[in-house]
């Protein structure tokens, strides 16, 4: 069986005067997977941090120079502090959805006033809470959210600025789609047609309506779907803003740009979109004059983690079946999916080199929980491992530890390791188990 060449965060990196060959960028990523396991131990998410700015700089690239643009980093991708810091210095703003991702954001040092704030279910605490560290923009999603903005507004005195997040009547070519679909995201695109006039007319005198928020999906797969998804976005908030009567200064076109999960390889090549976003500039008309907004967390957090486990043991079962055991599984990758929330995922798991030309074994890859949903792969082909092995799961910056579910049966959280070329900018582990509060 032939096996893929690995590519790794480490092989993509491609900077300047870099002229490893993949062979020595591979051994190289190695030499660093034991270095920082053996100091820190498994499982490990390490993260390169040139890597989010280096995606930070291509991003950037396909946004025309004519645009006024801003990207935003999607906390919720990876909220780690020290990892956001690089896509600040890369000159992103915040995108945040929570109490926990403000703190976190702040810890980033980012300039709180040019975040943006949204979610679904937001309560009068929250708003409250996000005005007072200083957040001025937020995405609403309902009346009823508007109406506790407004309060909270109203009760700070502080200003606030919104754009009404839409779902449109039908989706985009997504691998999730979120919105154009029953959803609880977003005001429905006839709803705010038919009563948006009204809406405005109950906002609070401290806050404006300044622009709309379309986000369509995650991994949308190439440029030609994601501009095909700008395009109605373009259209409808011209259409909406017209309509209700809103100025259009900020036009959130949400983003999904896609990258590999948990699998080797790269992105779609997104130059293509810059043309696509000019030519659609060109022909838009309120639009022309707003600032457009893009979010993105996949693809700029994705490719600097890998998770780095530890073979615990290869076992064999009925039918002939083998089952390799590691210190890592559905708690702190893809808990989601192993939950049976998304459809179940599957990995490419990188091998020690030494370990490559062995023989080929289908294994199902599991980890430690007591349950058979603790499964990240399945009957996978994977070269002859020993216990003690370390292993490696690439492609995991995004959607990693925090989208798990790490405290299922109270094993640690992996540790989290932020370095540059394995010189250690910081490390983290996240909190877990019971707090007694009385
Ligand atoms: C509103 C919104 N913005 C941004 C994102 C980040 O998406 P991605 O990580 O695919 O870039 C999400 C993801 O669910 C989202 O719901």
């Amino acid at each position: 069986m032939n096996l893929p060449m690995p590519q790794t965060a480490v092989e993509t990196l491609s900077v300047s005067g870099d002229s490893h060959s993949g062979e020595e960028k591979e051994t190289l990523a190695w030499e660093i997977r034991e270095k920082l396991a053996e100091i820190h131990g498994t499982p490990a998410y390490l993260y390169e941090a040139r890597i989010p700015a280096l995606r930070a700089r291509e991003l950037k690239g396909v946004f025309p120079e004519a645009l006024p643009s801003r990207l935003l980093y999607s906390f919720k991708a990876n909220p780690l502090p020290s990892l956001a810091a690089v896509l600040r210095e890369a000159g992103c703003e915040a995108d945040l959805t929570s109490p926990g991702e403000v703190l976190a954001a702040k810890e980033a040092g980012y300039d709180l006033s040019r975040a943006l704030y949204g979610g679904p279910g937001k309560s009068a605490e929250e708003y409250l809470s996000a005005l007072d560290a200083g957040i001025s923009h937020f995405s609403v999603e309902s009346s009823l959210d508007l109406e506790r903005l407004s309060e909270a507004s109203g009760q700070l005195r502080k200003r606030a600025k919104v754009l009404l997040r839409v779902n449109p009547l039908s989706p985009p070519r997504a691998k999730l789609a979120m919105s154009g679909v029953a959803s609880q995201f977003g005001f429905e695109e006839e709803e705010l047609r038919r009563e948006g006039g009204k809406l405005l007319s109950r906002v609070g005198d401290g806050v404006s309506i300044v622009g709309m928020h379309l986000y369509w999906g995650t991994q949308i797969g190439d440029s030609e779907s994601l501009l095909s998804s700008f395009e109605t976005t373009v259209a409808l908030a011209e259409e909406l803003s017209d309509r209700v009567g809103f100025p259009l200064e900020i036009l959130n076109l949400g983003g999904g740009f896609a990258w590999p999960y948990a699998h080797s390889g790269t992105g779609p090549d997104l130059m293509p979109l810059k043309e696509g976003l000019s030519s659609l500039l060109e022909r838009s008309d309120a639009a022309k004059s707003a600032e457009w907004w893009f979010e993105s967390g996949r693809y700029l957090a994705a490719s600097s983690g890998t998770l780095v486990a530890r073979v615990m043991e290869v076992k064999a079962s009925k039918e002939g079946r083998l089952f390799l055991i590691l210190d890592t599984g559905i708690h702190h990758l893809g808990g989601m999916a192993g939950l049976g929330r998304i459809p179940r995922f599957s990995i490419d798991l990188l091998v020690p080199q030494e370990r490559r030309a062995n023989e080929v074994l289908e294994m199902d890859v599991v980890g430690q929980l007591c349950t058979p949903l603790d499964c990240i792969g399945k009957k996978l082909p994977i070269p002859r491992v020993e216990p003690g092995d370390l292993v490696a799961i690439p492609n995991v910056g995004a959607y990693g530890a925090t989208a798990s579910v790490v405290n299922f049966l109270s094993r640690k959280a992996p540790v989290e390791i932020v370095h540059r070329s394995g010189e250690v900018v910081a490390v983290h582990r996240l909190r877990t188990g019971h707090e007694t509060l009385s």
